[in-house]
């Protein structure tokens, strides 16, 4: 953890140092998580869930740290910053703990670091649990006495597959727990505060709320209208075509933008294609970057056709090793269908991969909620557009807008709003 002390970066950023032995202590935790990232911050790479290459990391992270860290993502106390190292947490759960909330853990004591935890897998510890056995077995259960923990959603304080997390971190005899967001879920909403107050521990909540709302918004979407968060994904040529003319291939985008994909593949629980994107491309919708699919099962590949047995049965969706995970569905009521995924296989987020007449459907419908769109420098022409909606009732308005290059193409992200 203490790699900080040979860092040849010096830090020029006096807010960096009003709490300068914890501060420090922290910011070596936070390069030692974010080593294997580049990104514009650390804090916006955990709350975006934005890895980019490995190669770029050491200046981009040391110009994050100690540049706009504390000026522009604002956890410039220490709260934050342990809480920035749970939201890192956090993000390692997303793809693979649904129908459970991504949630991280941090356990601090006099500004060391006991121990991290993640929630891993439904019905597998909470991630305050997992911190706080990890801690135990590394310094032993006395050590804990007296211990902050910082975690990026309310502990739960009822019985669900795993006993509460209150109890846990009651029986351990923490001193204060600080949490990022409330849960929404009415049988949890504000009840930690009063049972852990109770037990004599200080409770802070809100720290980095907007941050860890962004890694909980598909788990509270789900909780509060049972629909999947639905981001929608389209590579297209600046003319707007996703398809390049005859003889020159598939892929619009380079490697970079493709390895992108890859990593958005992975934040997901179901990918969702087309009948007829499956009969022109046969695309697998596979995770197969080496490392993605460690602990976890591909995604969910949904082919949503009214016409199933035109699919090609050789199609890859069909054949491959992971072919127990292909569903096919009806496109006649998408809302019941995205609605039954979330209910049936617990899906909590949905990433669209299909042609323009599908995802214009998907649009009319008011079931986007964040577009991801890799644009291509090429004007291809074609029939084939991006989006072949004919009855918008308006314009949709991106927010959150953020615009990346990846080797030659540009990534354009945001969120609907609604
Ligand atoms: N550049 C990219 O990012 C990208 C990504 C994916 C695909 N593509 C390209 O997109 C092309 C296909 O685009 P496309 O616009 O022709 O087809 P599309 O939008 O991919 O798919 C249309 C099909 O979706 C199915 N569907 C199910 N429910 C629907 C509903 N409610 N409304 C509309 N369609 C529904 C139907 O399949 P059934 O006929 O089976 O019922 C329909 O034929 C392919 O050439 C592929 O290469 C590009």
């Amino acid at each position: 953890m203490l790699s900080g002390a040979s860092w040849p970066i010096r830090p020029t950023d006096a807010s960096l140092f009003r709490h300068s032995v914890p501060s420090w202590t922290i910011f070596c935790t936070l390069w030692a998580q974010f080593r294997p990232f580049s990104a514009k911050s650390a804090t916006h790479a955990a709350c975006k869930g934005e890895r980019t290459r490995p190669e770029a990391a050491f200046p981009l992270a040391a110009a994050a740290i100690f540049g706009n860290l504390a000026r522009v993502h604002a956890p410039a106390t220490d709260d934050g910053l342990w809480m920035t190292l749970a939201l890192a947490e956090a993000r390692k759960g997303l793809g693979r703990c649904a129908p459970n909330p991504p949630v991280g853990a941090v356990l601090v004591k006099d500004g060391q670091l006991l121990a991290s935890g993640w929630h891993r897998a439904a019905g597998l510890p909470h991630a305050e649990c997992e911190a706080l056995a990890a801690a135990a077995s590394r310094h032993g259960a006395a050590a804990l006495r007296g211990a902050t923990a910082y975690i990026t959603l309310e502990p739960c304080s009822t019985y669900g597959r795993t006993p509460p997390c209150t109890t846990a971190l009651i029986a351990a005899g923490l001193a204060r727990v600080v949490y990022a967001c409330v849960d929404r879920n009415p049988q949890h909403a504000g009840r930690a505060d009063a049972i852990l107050h109770d037990a004599g521990i200080a409770v802070t909540a809100g720290v980095c709320a907007d941050a860890a709302e962004l890694l909980l918004r598909p788990f509270f979407k789900v909780r509060t209208t049972g629909l999947p968060w639905l981001i929608w994904k389209t590579a297209m040529s600046l003319d707007g075509r996703i398809t390049r003319p005859p003889g020159e291939g598939q892929w619009l985008t380079g490697e970079a933008a493709r390895a992108d994909v890859q990593q958005l593949r992975a934040t997901v629980d179901a990918i969702l294609t087309s009948g007829e994107t499956v009969r022109r491309d046969r695309p697998a919708l596979t995770l197969r970057t080496p490392g993605l699919l460690e602990g976890r099962s591909q995604p969910w590949r949904v082919v949503v056709t009214d016409h199933p047995s035109t699919l090609p049965p050789d199609a890859p969706l069909f054949t491959d090793a992971w072919r127990e995970r292909t569903l096919l569905r009806a496109g006649t009521d998408l809302t019941t269908m995205l609605r039954a995924l979330a209910s049936e296989q617990g899906v909590l987020s949905v990433l669209v991969e299909a042609g323009g007449r599908f995802s214009a459907a998907l649009f009319e419908a008011g079931l986007v909620d964040e577009v991801v769109i890799y644009l291509a420098p090429l004007l291809c022409g074609g029939p084939v557009p991006a989006l072949a909606a004919a009855n918008l009732p308006a314009s949709l308005q991106l927010a959150d807008l953020s615009v990346t290059q990846l080797g030659a193409d540009l990534r354009l992200r945001g969120v609907i709003v609604k």
